[in-house]
Formats: structure tokens, sequence, C-alpha cells
């Protein structure tokens, strides 16, 4: 697996090994990489590997928030932009997650990749992206996901499953042949980084850690951490 020297900008290592975690960065060319002279492993290799990494969720990471007691907790959500300015995840923000982060606009991304075995670990501050910016995002999402958001009142009790069900099946009625708006409740956060870590796992448990700091002037100060 190509690996990659750490003298270069945190945003485009954390990049590169996304892309790998996913066969997809430059260089890592499964088809032309793997010489393997069957025929029917690279037509198995594309046929289940491939779509299987599709399927994992390698856009999947750890957000851990806090409160405004400082009370933390964490759940998974789905990395869906990323740019050196920040990282933008989609939810609705009367959320637990949301209500945290409105009073407490800070996080903390986590992302594990099982291989090559790496963890990156994200600081920053966060704010909501604009209506538009959401609109534009929500609009690209199949119909049924709409629906879903809009049944769903993220995070509250609900008596049973079923009254989920009968709320799905309302808000289909409701937009039955009509395209659905993105609801003023639902939306992106974006992470704008200050602190990146880039983890690796290496032999006799030497594991690379590399972090990154922001400074008052911008850049970026680098460290390596013992493991
Ligand atoms: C693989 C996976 C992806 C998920 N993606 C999202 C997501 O992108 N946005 C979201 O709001 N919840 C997502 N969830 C659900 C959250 O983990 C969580 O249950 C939900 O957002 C409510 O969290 P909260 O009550 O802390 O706000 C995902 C869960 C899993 C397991």
């Amino acid at each position: 697996m190509q690996n990659l020297s750490f003298n270069k900008h945190p945003h485009e290592i954390f990049e590169h090994w996304y892309l790998q975690s996913q066969g997809r960065a430059e260089g890592q060319k499964l088809k032309q990489k793997i010489k393997i002279k069957s025929q029917t492993l690279i037509k198995n290799l594309f046929t289940q590997i491939v779509p299987s990494l599709d399927r994992m969720n390698q856009n999947a990471f750890v957000l851990a928030t806090a409160n405004k007691s400082g009370q933390p907790s964490s759940r998974v959500v789905l990395l869906k932009e990323y740019s050196p300015k920040g990282y933008v995840f989609y939810t609705n923000y009367n959320s637990d997650k949301a209500q945290d982060l409105i009073t407490n606009p800070v996080a903390s991304l986590n992302f594990f990749w099982a291989y090559p075995t790496r963890q990156v670990r994200i600081v920053g501050d966060v704010q909501k992206v604009s209506y538009e910016h959401s609109s534009r995002y929500w609009d690209s999402r199949p119909k049924g996901s709409q629906e879903g958001a809009l049944a769903s009142d993220q995070s509250k009790k609900i008596k049973d499953y079923s009254d989920l069900e009968d709320s799905l099946k309302s808000v289909h009625e409701q937009f039955k042949g009509q395209k659905i708006p993105c609801p003023k409740h639902w939306g992106g956060f974006i992470v704008s980084p200050k602190c990146y870590e880039f983890w690796q796992a290496m032999p006799n448990r030497l594991h690379k850690r590399t972090q990154f700091k922001l400074n008052t002037n911008g850049s970026w100060d680098k460290a390596f951490l013992s493991p």
C-alpha cells in the first residue's frame, strides 16, 4: 500500500488516506496493480470486493460532541463533502447532536479504516452550512431518504415503531408527485479543522502518530507522538 510522506498539508494527507480506504487513491489502480493470471480472480475482485468497499461506509466517522455541561456523546455520521475548509455532514438540526453543536460549537471526528489500519482524528470549530448549500445536497437525495428525514423527529422518544411507519406514510401521501423542499430543521454542519492526528499501524506496535495543530499564523505545526 502506497504511503505518503507527512510533508504535506494535513488535508491532503486526509484526502489521500480517505481515497485509499476506498481503493480510489491516485496510483492505486487495483486493475493495473494486481497482476493476476486468473481472469476469474479479477472478475471476483471487481464484482465482489470493490462494490463491498462501497457498502463498508468508508465515509463513516464517529462524531463526538459535548453539551453545555461538558457531557460528551458520540455517534456515527457520514462524511458528505470535504475540502481544506472543512468536513461536512448532514443531520436534523433538532437532534441531540445538533443541539450540542449549537450550544457548544466544537467537535471531534474519528475516522477508522481497517485496511491499511489507520485512524484520523480531527478537532474543529463547527457551524451550520447555508440553507442553499443544504438544499443542494437535499435535492440530490433519493425521495425515500427525504421522506424518512421528514418522518423522523430525530433523537425524540417515540411510543412505538409503527408510529414512525405511519408518519412515513403520511409524508409519502402529502408529497405524492411533488418535490420535497429541504426542511429548515435539516442541513449540514461544517467542521473547520484546527487539529489533526494521523495514526498508522506499524509492526511491534510502534505505530506512527503525526499531529498537526493550526497555529496563530494560519500554518500547521507538526509533531510526532509516541504511540
Ligand atoms: C453508518 C451510519 C451512518 C449514519 N449517518 C448519519 C448521518 O449522516 N447523519 C445523521 O444524522 N445520523 C446518522 N446516523 C445515525 C446516528 O449515528 C445517530 O443515531 C443519529 O444521528 C442520532 O444521534 P443524536 O441523537 O446523538 O443526535 C448514522 C448511523 C450509522 C450507523
